[in-house]
């Protein structure tokens, strides 16, 4: 079984106890973990595949979106939707970057997502036919990253924490240009409310499924809490979603597509209806709807860009032979 969603930890340790309880003691205390200190394989495997994926997650996310960049309705919108796509490039840098501190190189983690080894976030395996979806997209699912990322920015490794703090801040504006989208077509004419109803229906389980499987199936959840990788569980941050969502559909006169939602006095928060675990399984397995296409736009990146990577270290090794000639004519 996968863990899937952004969550997930080994919980395979080689380690004396008294290191681990040494280590824990520092988790305990609050305090970072940085690149070069010691820390248990579990834990440094645990994040090379978190983070990895992560970043997999921003880069792969950046597809069904850049499908709409040429057909966005006005200038306004294009540029917004332009800089909403960049951010997400960036984000996958600066977590490429993170991982590395941790002993794998990009290429490895790139040849592991073409492979299928390594997974990225399920819900960039569905399709985006309508321009709704791009209000939608950043209304649920950058509104659900933000509640994972939010928990992040205290995760006990220094890079990942510190690069989440960024990209949390440039998350609150992707999801705000998508609510602002969904409101405009909300407000608009009946067959604009209707994109808008129809793209919620199609995106609410699937933003749902993101926080990963609930937490009696969840099998690295415990480890990762232990280390303060993960703050919440995933139906806490789930359950916090649904909360912060379901006033925000209502104000918009949508309809949330859950018959057995409801309001629980008692635990101050929505009950919420059966999440098909049987389509989130299928989808993690490769057999989503658009599971190929994104793997193949991937791939076709990574090789059309072969060339910018080989004249790019020819030029570096032409410009260290040229520092060393210099270097040698001087002595
Ligand atoms: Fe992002
Ligand atoms: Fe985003």
């Amino acid at each position: 079984m996968y863990a899937q969603g952004l969550i997930g930890a080994d919980g395979e340790t080689k380690e004396s106890g008294e290191f681990l309880a040494a280590f824990q003691k520092r988790i305990d205390a609050e305090e970072k973990i940085e690149p070069n200190d010691p820390m248990p394989e579990g834990y440094r495997k645990t994040l090379v595949r978190q983070i990895g994926q992560h970043a997999h997650s921003e880069i792969v996310g950046m597809l069904p979106e850049g499908n709409w960049i040429t057909r966005a309705p006005t200038l306004r919108r294009k540029a917004a939707l332009l800089a909403k796509v960049q951010d997400e490039g960036g984000h996958g840098l600066y977590l490429y970057a993170a991982a590395e501190t941790l002993g794998v190189t990009r290429e490895q983690m790139t040849e592991e997502l073409l492979s299928g080894k390594a997974k990225y976030s399920s819900i960039f395996n569905y399709p985006t036919p309508t321009w709704a979806d791009i209000g939608t997209i950043g209304w649920l699912v950058d509104g659900a990253a933000i509640m994972n990322q939010i928990a992040l920015c205290r995760c006990s490794y220094g890079p990942y924490a510190r690069a989440m703090i960024r990209i949390c801040k440039e998350e609150s504006f992707h999801q705000r240009q998508g609510y602002e989208i969904v409101m405009t077509l909300a407000k608009g004419s009946p067959e604009q409310k209707e994109l808008a109803q129809d793209s919620l229906n199609r995106w609410w389980w699937p933003s749902l499924m993101m926080f990963g499987p609930s937490d009696r199936d969840s099998v690295h959840s415990e480890q990762s809490m232990a280390w303060k990788i993960k703050r919440f569980s995933n139906d806490e941050l789930r359950d916090k979603f649904i909360n912060a969502t379901v006033p925000q559909a209502e104000y918009l006169g949508l309809k949330v597509p859950d018959p057995d939602l409801k309001w629980n006095e008692e635990k101050g928060g929505y009950d919420h209806g059966e999440i098909d675990w049987d389509e989130f399984w299928r989808v993690v397995k490769g057999h989503g709807k658009m599971n190929r296409d994104r793997i193949a736009a991937r791939k076709k990146a990574w090789d059309d860009g072969a060339w910018v990577r080989e004249a790019a270290l020819a030029h570096a090794e032409k410009r260290r032979n040229r520092q060393d000639a210099a270097r040698h004519a001087a002595e």
